[in-house]
């Protein structure tokens, strides 16, 4: 009785502040997860596989959606970025549950639960503090762009020593420097994916913004919508932060996507700087533009938050994706009312009032019309 009750007390009293801080229980629901593609490849008189892709999937008592729902991570993350809150509370995935979809969080190939095989997979690096500090969570703080300064919705200060900051930068891990070899691996094991449990809604983020193009564009049967939180972009060059190199050769990704006209090599996708300043230039096709053809049938909702570094490029990439024939329904939070976000939006603290007034709204509109 004893030995119980000192238990009982050294749980409640030796957890740090944000295990303790998890007031809510969350939507019954079965998890269960497992692996898709990869290839096994030999390796002295044995073999290893590599490629492969860690699938969480999460189902709650009653699916009541016709669609399940994808949800990738960008870069230097993982599935986690979903489950729950870094300052513990419930997640976008306890949000789409409690709504009655069923849930398929991965981690890229090569990240987190899914293998990195050195002897096969490109280098890897991580995201230090001040990248994560400067862009994600104090933006405020650097002011590397102008809007970073209405950065107010991060939980807690967003700087090392902060707990909940602390528990954030713990989840981020060595991330693929290619992008290119991050979207073939991502195109590869996620086609595989989409054809076992497809017709799907893809949720994507920053980085992952490319996977929703390209599996679009693999598998178009197969996504029903897209949802692009802060797409990896602007077209054909990096922006905001120096130098600003050549990057996503066919527009918005790295690697081939099928266009119309065919391109057989990225240069003659001809294009024009629209627009330019000193950290940032628009370019958009000259006219007339190529047409992506599979994701011509398939909306999509981008969401840009208000202080985020994204604000300056994504209305770009938006009108990159309508000029070629893609439906774009481009939200930002700011316009709605919803202020002071930032890139890690799902995680903020009106994380819930984000998912409910913009991302589900727009899935009900636009699944169910
Ligand atoms: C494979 O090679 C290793 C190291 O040379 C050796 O220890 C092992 O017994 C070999 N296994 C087989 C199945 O031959
Ligand atoms: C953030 O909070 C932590 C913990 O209280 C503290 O150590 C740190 O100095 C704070 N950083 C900033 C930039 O306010």
């Amino acid at each position: 009785m004893l030995a119980f009750l000192i238990f009982l007390l050294s749980c409640l009293l030796g957890r740090n502040a944000i295990h303790a801080a998890s007031p809510a229980l969350g939507t019954l629901h079965r998890r269960t997860y497992f692996y898709v593609g990869g290839t096994y490849t030999v390796q002295g008189n044995s073999s290893i596989a590599f490629g492969q892709m860690y699938v969480e999937h999460l189902a709650p008592v009653k699916i009541t959606q016709p669609f399940p729902l994808v949800m990738i991570h960008g870069h230097g993350m993982t599935g986690s970025n979903f489950l729950n809150t870094p300052d513990g509370r419930l997640g976008w995935a306890d949000y789409f549950l409690s709504k009655g979809y069923e849930l398929y969080l991965v981690d890229h190939p090569s990240r987190g639960r899914s293998a990195w095989q050195k002897n096969v997979d490109g280098i890897q690096s991580s995201y230090d503090t001040f990248t994560i500090e400067s862009r994600f969570t104090a933006a405020q703080l650097f002011n590397l762009w102008p809007q970073a300064a209405l950065h107010t919705q991060w939980p807690g200060n967003g700087s090392v020593g902060d707990a909940t900051f602390d528990n954030f930068y713990g989840s981020t891990m060595p991330s693929l420097d290619s992008d290119a070899e991050t979207a073939a691996k991502m195109r590869a094991a996620g086609s595989k994916l989409l054809d076992q449990i497809g017709p799907v809604i893809l949720l994507t983020h920053s980085q992952s913004g490319q996977h929703g193009w390209v599996l679009a564009d693999a598998k178009p049967l197969k996504v029903k919508a897209i949802v692009a939180l802060e797409p990896i972009g602007p077209p054909f060059i990096n922006a905001v932060f120096p130098p600003f190199t050549p990057a996503r050769q066919f527009g918005l990704t790295d690697i081939p996507i099928a266009y119309s006209p065919p391109v057989t090599s990225p240069d003659e996708i001809s294009r024009v700087a629209v627009s330019s300043s000193s950290s940032f230039t628009c370019y958009q096709q000259t006219s007339p533009p190529r047409k992506l053809v599979n994701l011509a049938h398939i909306p999509v909702l981008m969401v840009t938050s208000e202080s985020s570094y994204h604000s300056i490029y994504d209305g770009c990439s938006a009108q990159y994706l309508i000029q070629a024939g893609v439906s774009v329904d481009h939200v930002h939070l700011g316009d709605l009312g919803i202020h002071g976000n930032g890139h890690m939006m799902f995680m903020e603290k009106n994380s819930a009032q984000i998912v409910d007034q913009v991302v589900q709204k727009w899935n009900m509109k636009t699944m169910r019309p």
